[in-house]
């Protein structure tokens, strides 16, 4: 290839790069299976480690991060950022109201557009000619941090609008993370012994603020654009057409969630309705901004010297509350992390009951000064397990107990140590039945080998038994030792034992996932198993070449390196491999559009037969499954639904109503023609 022949076959990968992550970050319509892109932009890489001058700061290799800054560059808003006003009562909201109305000297009614106060960081994005050159932080307001690598690396960050873009626009959003991915991370960093995020705010914060983009870039932070800052060309009339033009533009907006209020009146019905939405939306949000609709009306309206007078934020109460701490529970993990836990006396925060609360770990306990007796207040913040805000020290009586480090595994009492660069302390058996356990848990659970059907109370069963005491142990259970279990009848016991054997046929992604390696999450798996596509590729590779790879680091070459060179380890995947687990390729069955998706009905359905839904479903690659879990990412509740309802409540599954879940279909069919 020349270089000629290069620079075109960079420019079309560029162009459908760019295409193909629009559609599925901003449009929710994918066109092409996640395995197509990522083969599109393995040759975007190679190419441009060939001919390095390709790589510009818009290709979408820069999604990968570039190299480490030593310090953030202070960057001028053209327009300053400002704050919001907070309105706390309805009467504050009707006294913002009348403001309006009577600096416009108008009596009609207003019309405002309200959206969800998203908690995350704000940012600003400058475009110049459709290219995204500048992204920063808020700052004091005049002045932010230049983040632009950092902001490059997010999907839904375009690198480069639409055509007909206007020459400059200035978008200013939210960056922020959802919140089943940030409880990931934090579960993710407790097994690693690293200090948890104390909520999805400061995750995206934290993320953001990394001199290594390539940090930034494996966190999973989103986008929604709000507003903007400087625009040449026509400005739209209202905030709804303004965020569907720069939608159209190719950024993302939350249009689902903003509503048009024709008064006053009704954007207090709408903050009731979103106040009642709030536990069912994937991201946190405190409160909601209410904006005059008209641009017009905003630029006449101004600004103060800190905020504009056109909109006003009404935040919700915070999900707090008081508790006894009745116990400190320690836990291990499946690296032998031991990380202490509260029992708390159970309380109602916002409409949902919780009697445990994460204390992190030691550095955590000491800076609280929490100690087994305390009266504590707690919060929910986006997760159903509550942070511990405060101790009510005055509260105290002297019987208050603290929760030394521990010097053995409170569980094998094996010897525990703690490494200076981390957290928590650790385990050191590497055959302690606590590590076993929840390493077992892990390589059943859905993003792993997805074994359904192998909760935790079947998997203690059979470790009581004896009969598991590994991995492989799993594919040698007989039908009869199943049925000798608890809650295991013979339909749920031939439905376990295919979900078993289908496991065998795992990409080697998620085996290596479920594996447990240490440093390597989903997405490093992803990232090897493309690289070595067969796992004796993998276990033979040195240091060095591991090193090689994009993203690969010298702690996971290392990881990586010890794991297949442990003696312990290789005979588990020997035995592995005799019982038939082998995976090999990438090569993934073609999925539909609710492909890991779980569905649990219940009460009286109307518009459908049980049996119609469920088969609308599977046909569309979802799963229905009977009862709620953790796992379940919708509960439809018909008619006089009972206690499925209140279990999902329980957790924040999301439940739909019939015609919402038609509408859910509805919309995929849509999606689907659109497709083609
Ligand atoms: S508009 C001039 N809309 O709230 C007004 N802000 O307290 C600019 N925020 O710094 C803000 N969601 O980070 C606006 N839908 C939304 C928002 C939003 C979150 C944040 C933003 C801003 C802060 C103001």
């Amino acid at each position: 290839m020349d270089q000629n022949q290069a620079a075109r076959r960079h420019g079309e990968l560029c162009a459908a790069l760019h295409r193909h992550n629009a559609l599925y970050h901003i449009h929710d319509r994918p066109e092409i299976s996640d395995a197509d892109y990522d083969r599109l932009f393995l040759e975007l890489l190679q190419l441009e480690k060939a001919w390095p001058e390709l790589a510009t700061p818009s290709s979408p290799s820069r999604r990968i991060g570039a190299p480490p800054l030593r310090e953030f560059a202070s960057i001028p808003h053209s327009l300053p950022m400002l704050s919001l006003e907070n309105a706390i009562t309805e009467k504050d909201l009707r006294d913002f109201d009348e403001r309006i109305k009577r600096f416009l000297a108008i009596d009609d009614d207003i019309t405002y557009a309200c959206e969800p106060k998203m908690d995350g960081v704000a940012v600003e994005l400058v475009y110049r000619d459709g290219l995204l050159q500048v992204g920063s932080t808020r700052g004091d307001g005049s002045r932010g941090e230049d983040i632009t690598e950092n902001l490059r690396t997010l999907a839904s960050v375009p690198l480069r609008l639409a055509a007909d873009a206007p020459p400059l626009l200035e978008v200013r959003g939210e960056v922020y993370m959802e919140l089943t991915a940030f409880q990931k991370l934090n579960e993710e960093r407790q097994e690693e012994g690293l200090s948890c995020f104390a909520n999805p705010r400061n995750a995206a914060a934290g993320s953001l603020r990394q001199l290594d983009s390539s940090i930034t870039a494996r966190r999973p932070l989103q986008i929604f654009c709000y507003g903007i800052g400087l625009m040449e060309g026509t400005v739209p009339s209202g905030h709804r057409q303004l965020l569907e033009q720069l939608r159209h533009w190719g950024l993302r907006v939350n249009l689902e969630e903003t509503r048009r209020a024709r008064n006053i009146e009704e954007v207090l019905v709408f903050f009731e309705q979103l106040g009642a939405r709030r536990e069912r939306l994937p991201y946190e949000i405190d409160g909601m901004v209410i904006k005059v609709d008209s641009l017009a009306l905003q630029r006449e309206l101004g600004d103060k010297t800190r905020t504009p007078r056109w909109a006003v934020a009404c935040k919700f109460p915070p999900r707090q509350a008081t508790t006894l701490i009745e116990d400190i529970l320690l836990q291990v993990g499946r690296t032998g992390a031991i990380t202490p836990v509260a029992q708390l006396r159970p309380v109602e925060i916002s409409g949902v009951t919780v009697s445990r609360a994460s204390l992190h770990n030691w550095d955590e306990i000491d800076r609280l000064d929490v100690r087994i007796g305390d009266t504590v207040v707690v919060e929910r913040a986006g997760d159903v397990i509550p942070d511990l805000v405060r101790v009510v020290v005055e509260q105290r009586n002297g019987t208050e107990r603290v929760v030394p480090l521990p010097e053995r595994c409170p569980v094998c009492a094996g010897p525990v140590s703690r490494l200076p660069e981390e957290v928590v302390p650790r385990c050191q058996n590497n055959s302690c039945p606590a590590r076993l356990r929840e390493g077992l848990k892990h390589f059943v659970s859905r993003r792993a080998m997805d074994i359904e059907g192998l909760g935790e109370k079947t998997l203690d069963q059979l470790l009581e038994k004896g009969l598991i005491s590994n991995f492989s142990d799993l594919y040698r259970l007989t039908r009869e030792q199943l049925l000798g279990c608890d809650r295991l009848a013979e339909k749920s016991t031939d439905k376990l034992l295919a979900a078993i054997a289908a496991s065998r046929e795992r990409p080697l992604a998620r085996f290596l996932y479920a594996l447990g390696i240490r440093h390597v999450g989903e997405h490093l798996a992803k990232v090897l198993a493309a690289q070595f596509g067969t796992l004796e590729n993998l276990a033979e590779a040195d240091h060095d070449q591991l090193l090689g790879l994009h993203e690969i680091g010298p702690q996971v070459a290392t990881s990586v390196r010890d794991f297949f060179s442990n003696q312990a380890n290789r005979k588990l995947l020997r035995e592995l491999r005799e019982v038939g687990v082998h995976p090999k390729s990438e090569q993934r069955r073609s999925g539909g559009p609710l492909t890991g998706t779980t569905f649990v009905f219940t009460g009286t359905l109307e518009l459908f037969s049980r049996k119609e839904a469920q088969q609308r479903v599977e046909r569309l690659g979802g799963r229905v499954s009977g009862s709620v879990s953790r796992k379940t990412d919708y509960l439809v509740a018909g008619a006089e639904a009972g206690s499925k309802l209140e279990r999902a409540r329980q957790l924040g599954v999301a439940v739909l109503t019939e015609t919402e879940f038609q509408q859910l279909l509805e919309r995929i069919d849509t999606h689907g023609q659109n497709q083609g």
